[in-house]
This record gives structure tokens, C-alpha cells and sequence, in this order.
């Protein structure tokens, strides 16, 4: 097996430069606990951004695939199969809506949202063609292909790769009234994340959820949820929707719907929306796949069998309770639903970035959102105690990190 030094430099050498990845590499996994090349142990605290919730090759999801190898891996979509049909269904009786779009990507999922909408905005509602307006969030994160790029208000994610669709209104993330007051004829649908992932662990004010969903309903519009990294468990709730019951028109999922395996994604949304996109005009050749679909569906079905969004609520807020009893200097708020979580660093403490190479040399594998927050997604099936032993090496290395920052700096500005 290549050492950590030569699959680094293999990588950067004939690797796109569009990561700039930690210096280390991966190549096992099991549970919440992976492996380097060296054999060192870390223990996960990332659960691949909310891909992994299921967490390392579990049991079940890897015999079902196994199982599903060795029948049939991949049929054009001009065919049906089976794992399609079922995944689908256990999506529907899950979600509480009508249809379900599978694709690959989060990008992806968010594309069909959009698509579907734009076209019900014209078969539906009326509007001429090329006139339909969503409304966004300011901080945002919709994923990285070119439409969903240029309607981010992240500069950096954004201003090299124009021209740009048209078609996205910004409004502040929690702010009802804005949204009321940018809705306009021409307005399809508001599209959001129930919590900021990528935005830095932004919660919104408690009861703006549910406040959407009356004002989209009132104002026909249609609510789009992007629960790619707040569903399916992560927060606690199957989906994040559910803490207000603010069920939404569409609704994206994506990363663990691939159950720790594979890219598997789908827009799931209520008949009126879905079915005014018409065959052929939408579509993924590797979406909807029996190998995806069986994992899906088997991924739906652990999540359901080991009460994982019971496991976040129960564990994510004693993991922010010993955060915060640790009473770190430094550290200017603490804050999460379930297992998403948000540790805000002080400015002058150098950086997210920092604490986690600090972190993966003290055996704890994390990764900031934004600048100065650190963010834990564990795999929900993680253990209390290793939970609780990242937890803590966490705040030990938070303590390391404050010892060599500028203290003055630090409580001058508190
Ligand atoms: C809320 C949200 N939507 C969409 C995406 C994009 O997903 P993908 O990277 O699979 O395209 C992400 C990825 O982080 C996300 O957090």
C-alpha cells in the first residue's frame, strides 16, 4: 500500500487543484473510526459533511449492495426496476409527499427542484416563459454547478464563472417579512436550508419555518427545502421540516440517502409540482440506478430500524452541553440542532482551519464552515463514549490552541 507522502504527492501531481485537502489520507473505515495508510486511528467527527451518517461501511447497507451486484447494477432509464419502484415508495410513506426524482448529486436534486418549479410556474400558474423568479437566502449553500452558483451571495463561490442564470432574489436567512415583501407575480418559489450548513451552523429564529410554509401557501408559491445535509436524521427530526411541521412543496435530499456508499440524491415533491415536468424534459443517466436505489432504500430503512434521529436529538445536545460547561476561552458560541453542530471560534484565535489540523494530529477528524466555525457531523450511529472522547479531545485542543493565540486580543474584544 502507497504511504501518506506518496499518494499526496501522486495527488496533487495529476489531481485538479480545486481541493485544497488536509495532508492526510484514508483508506479505511468502519463505524465512526477510519484509518491511514501509517495505520493511525482517527475517530471521525465529520461523517463526510452528513454523507455518512449510517456511518462506515454499515453491515446492512454493504450486504444489500453486495446482494444487488450480483443481480443488476445499472439499467437505462428507458427500463424499470425494481429497487426504483421501492425506494421511491419508502420515500414517499416517509416523506408525506407524492413523487420522488432520484438523481445523483445534491447539485443535482437542487437543479430538478429548480427545473420543476420553473416549469410549474408556466404550465400551472400561468407565467410567461423565462419569467419565473426564485426567492433565496443570502448565505446560502445549494452545491456548485453553474445555476445554483450564481444565485449564491459568496463571491468566492461565484464571480470567476459567469455569465450567470438569472431568475434568484436574495432575502435574509430568517427574515419572514423580507420574504413577504420580495414576492412578487412573477415569484415560484422560495427556496431555502432549514439550517445554514455551510453558511456556518446558521440556525433560524424558532418558529420562521413554519411561518414560511403559511406565507408560501398563502401567496401560492412553492416552499423548497434543501434538506441535502439537515435530512435524514441529522438534526434529530427525519428532516429538518419536521421541528415545525412545515412540510414543504419539494424537498431535496442527497448526501446520506447514499448510505455511506454512493452519490444518490432526489427531489421528492407533491404531484401538482412534479408532474409538470414531461418525460424527456429532465433526467440523469445514472440516476434511479438499481445499485443506487437498493442502497437508498436500505439506507432509509436503517435509519428508521436504529432510530438514528432519536440517537441525534439524545446525543447531539449532551455533546453541546459539555462543549459549553467546558466554559472555553475563545470560543464565542456553541449552537446546533441533533448532531449538526457549530463551535464558533473568537477571530483572534487564528482560525477553523488551524483547529482542525490540530484536531487530525490529536486523532479527531473535523472540518470548519466558514471561517471561524467549527463543525461536527458525526456519523449517527457513533457510540456515547466515542462521542464523548472526540468531544473532549476537542475541547483539549481548543484549550492548546488558546494558549498560543493573542489572549490580549481575545478579551479585549470578548
Ligand atoms: C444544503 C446543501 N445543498 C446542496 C449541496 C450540494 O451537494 P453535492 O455536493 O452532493 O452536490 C450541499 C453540499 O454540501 C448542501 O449542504
Amino acid at each position: 500500500m502507497a504511504s501518506t507522502k506518496e499518494v499526496i504527492e501522486k495527488a496533487k501531481t495529476f489531481g485538479s487543484h480545486n481541493y485544497a485537502p488536509f495532508d492526510l489520507v484514508l483508506t479505511r473505515g468502519e463505524g465512526a473510526h477510519v484509518w491511514d495508510p501509517e495505520g493511525k486511528e482517527y475517530l471521525d467527527l465529520l461523517g463526510g459533511y452528513s454523507a455518512l451518517n449510517h456511518g462506515h461501511k454499515h453491515p446492512k447497507i454493504m450486504a444489500a449492495a453486495h446482494a444487488q451486484l450480483d443481480k443488476i447494477a445499472v439499467v437505462a432509464r428507458c427500463f424499470l426496476n425494481e429497487p426504483l419502484a421501492e425506494m421511491a415508495e419508502s420515500l414517499v410513506k416517509l416523506s408525506g409527499l407524492d413523487r420522488v426524482m432520484p438523481m445523483n448529486s445534491g447539485a443535482e436534486a437542487v437543479e430538478s427542484a429548480i427545473k420543476v418549479v420553473r416549469a410549474w410556474g408556466v404550465r400551472v400558474k400561468g407565467l410567461a416563459p423565462h419569467k419565473a423568479q426564485i426567492i433565496v437566502c443570502s448565505n446560502n449553500f445549494h452545491g456548485r454547478t453553474t445555476t445554483v452558483v450564481s444565485f449564491s451571495s459568496e463571491p468566492y463561490y461565484r464571480e470567476q464563472f459567469g455569465p450567470l442564470t438569472p431568475g434568484f432574489t436574495h432575502v435574509p436567512f430568517g427574515d419572514i417579512e423580507a420574504l413577504e415583501n420580495a414576492i412578487t407575480q412573477d415569484t415560484v418559489a422560495f427556496l431555502a436550508e432549514p439550517i445554514q450548513g455551510e453558511g456556518g451552523i446558521v440556525l433560524p429564529p424558532p418558529g420562521w419555518m413554519a411561518q414560511v410554509r403559511e406565507l408560501c401557501t398563502r401567496k401560492g408559491i412553492a416552499l423548497i427545502w434543501d434538506e441535502v445535509q439537515t435530512g435524514l436524521g441529522r438534526t434529530g427530526k427525519m428532516f429538518a421540516w419536521q421541528h415545525e411541521d412545515a412540510k414543504p412543496d419539494l424537498m431535496t435530499l442527497g448526501k446520506a440517502l447514499g448510505g455511506g456508499v454512493m452519490p444518490v440524491s432526489a427531489c421528492v415533491g407533491k404531484r401538482e409540482f412534479m408532474d409538470a415536468i414531461h418525460p424527456g424534459e429532465h433526467g440523469s443517466t445514472f440516476g434511479g440506478s438499481p445499485f443506487g436505489m437498493t442502497i437508498a432504500k436500505t439506507a432509509l430503512e436503517v435509519l428508521v430500524d436504529e432510530k438514528l434521529s432519536e440517537r441525534a436529538a439524545e446525543l447531539g445536545p449532551k455533546a453541546m452541553q459539555r462543549i459549553r460547561d467546558a466554559k472555553l476561552p475563545g470560543v464565542k458560541d456553541v449552537r446546533g440542532k441533533g448532531m449538526l453542530i457549530g463551535i464558533e471560534l473568537h477571530p483572534a484565535m487564528g482560525g477553523a482551519h488551524k483547529l482542525c489540523e490540530m484536531l487530525i494530529k490529536n486523532g479527531v477528524l473535523t472540518k470548519e464552515t466558514r471561517k471561524h466555525v467549527l463543525r461536527l457531523a458525526p456519523p449517527l450511529v457513533i457510540s456515547e463514549a466515542d462521542l464523548m472522547k472526540g468531544v473532549d479531545i476537542t475541547i483539549e485542543t481548543i484549550r492548546q490552541m488558546y494558549a498560543q493565540a493573542d489572549q490580549g486580543a481575545i478579551s479585549a474584544s470578548p
